[in-house]
């Protein structure tokens, strides 16, 4: 995407109001950028790693906007001039894997002195993990957090002219900074922020301690980004949020989740409209209704359960029963037989009994879930689950997990295999990575074929002959009518 930068004047001294002051110090950074670029005879680079959830991956897409503005251009390299990890705290192995990679950066900066490297995201939100970066990691120049993204071009300028390190993590925000520029990774389909943090306080979740309150974003600014990426060819949206079932009940004037897909079902163009995540406890009759009134809501609910036992579900903090969460799932098929639901489950949540996890294996079976990302539980310093007795021994968890991955997967299957021999629409996304005469596609369920196809159908909606289900995926071919 392209931004009109033409009517900065850099030598006015630098805006108050944002976005403009932020359109400022790109112009600024520009210049400094330039003049690199002549001294080198050769443009400068930049890279990003992004880990965690979707959230972190859209916000990747702005903060390489704003470095796309700034002159410089993407590469897959991590030799590059400006590098930023996007990091996720979520679970501890996430943490883990971001140390481990940022050693290698160093060599890199050790041949390049001027390289830029920057880390930011949710554990840049955490004070702890702020100076370790500023103890041990002294080769990092910019560190910024999850609510200031939008401030990137201000910090970098500070770190060009000032060489020394810039360090910028606010503890929370009710800002929503609109009209930055973004560089989407597809040119078919998008990812929509709706909302921003977190209420929900999951007792063993640290989403809401780094993301912060919930904010929503007002439904006009909303449609008015779907409109134009409408306009720039792409089909697909996801509306992303938290709890996106509880969009719009702070606003000024409060709009329902429910009203907000209606509002965006209008805009021509846009053939799929996807969202992530919903919290079972927010998800109202509106919403189903108008999901399965709609031609263009995919047949997918992603519902994370976390656990099938009611006692566990309380301790957790979840404000539904077993038997709640059942019975919505029964409403949701019964209004949409052909509806996809996938879930995410923890286990080994302190004081997990076996008795417990059974509960977890019945609801995996009565759910029938097309798929489900399980997770063993990760103590989360700060969270409520952390000081809990009764913290289940590793190997106990890691069994289980074991356990529940089978069923997880015996249930999947045979799920995945109820759609051979239809033809179904697809949205063709990418050549395919192992067999290059093949398209990797996604049903409106979320299920991935591969079918012969070229390439000339990617990024459109095409009829596809489901033609066998292999487990987790189908194979299948164009239909010609
Ligand atoms: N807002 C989303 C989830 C975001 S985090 C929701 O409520 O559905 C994605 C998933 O990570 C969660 O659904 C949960 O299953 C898992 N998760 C979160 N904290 C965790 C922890 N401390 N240990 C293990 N898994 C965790
Ligand atoms: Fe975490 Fe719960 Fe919020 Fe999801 S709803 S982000 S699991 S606190
Ligand atoms: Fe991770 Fe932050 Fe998302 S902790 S899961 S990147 S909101």
């Amino acid at each position: 995407m392209t931004a009109n930068h033409s009517n900065i004047d850099i030598n006015e001294s630098v805006p108050v109001q944002e976005p403009q002051r932020q359109r400022w110090f790109m112009a600024k950074c520009r210049e400094l950028v330039k003049m690199r670029e002549q001294e080198l005879g050769r443009k400068l680079t930049f890279h990003d790693q992004t880990f965690g959830c979707q959230m972190n991956f859209k916000d990747s897409e702005k903060l390489n906007g704003i470095l796309e503005e700034i002159g410089y251009v993407p590469t897959d390299n991590e030799d590059a001039d400006f590098v930023y990890y996007n990091t996720c705290t979520v679970r501890e192995n996430a943490n883990i894997r971001v140390y481990g990679r940022l050693g290698t950066l160093k060599t890199y900066k050790k041949k390049n002195p001027d390289m830029i490297i920057a880390m930011c995201g949710c554990m840049m939100q955490e004070e702890e993990e702020v100076q370790k970066v500023k103890d041990v990691y002294t080769f990092v120049d910019i560190v910024f957090g999850t609510h200031n993204i939008f401030k990137l071009a201000e910090l970098l300028y500070e770190a060009l002219s000032s060489k020394r390190r810039v360090f910028d993590v606010w503890e929370k925000t009710d800002m929503i900074i609109e009209d930055l520029p973004s560089d989407r990774k597809f040119d078919f389909k998008a990812g929509v922020n709706i909302m921003f943090g977190c209420n929900n306080f999951c007792s063993y979740c640290i989403v809401p301690y780094v993301r912060g309150r919930e904010r929503s974003r007002r439904p006009e600014d909303i449609v008015a980004e779907v409109e134009k990426l409408a306009q720039e060819g792409v089909v697909e949206i996801m509306l992303l949020g938290q709890n996106v079932n509880s969009y719009g009940k702070n606003l000024d004037e409060p709009v329902s989740f429910a009203k907000l897909l209606q509002m965006v079902e209008k805009v021509d163009g846009i053939e799929r409209i996807r969202f992530m995540t919903s919290h079972p406890k927010d998800l109202s009759d509106e919403l189903i209704e108008v999901m399965a009134a709609s031609k263009k809501i995919c047949r997918h609910l992603h519902l994370p359960v976390q656990s099938g036992s009611s006692r566990i579900l309380n301790l957790m903090n979840r404000k539904y029963t077993k038997e709640q969460y059942l019975e919505l799932v029964g409403k949701l098929r019964a209004a949409m037989p052909d509806l996809a639901i996938t879930t995410d489950i923890i286990v080994g949540f302190p004081g997990e009994t076996e008795e417990d996890f059974q509960e977890t294996l019945d609801i995996v079976r009565k759910a029938e879930y097309d798929s489900a990302f399980t997770f063993i539980y990760s103590k989360r310093s700060g969270t409520p689950a952390a000081k809990m007795e009764n913290q289940v021994p590793e190997d106990v968890a890691h069994e289980r997990f074991d356990r529940l991955l089978k069923v997880v997967n015996e249930v999947a299957r045979e799920k995945n295999a109820r759609l051979q021999g239809r033809t179904e629409l697809v949205l063709a996304e990418a050549i395919d990575e192992k067999d290059p005469s093949m398209i990797t596609g996604r049903l409106s369920n979320n299920n991935v074929v591969h079918f012969t196809a070229d390439s000339s159908v990617i990024g459109k909606i095409v009829p596809v002959v489901l033609e066998e289900a292999k487990g987790f995926y189908y194979l299948g071919r164009l239909s010609n009518g």
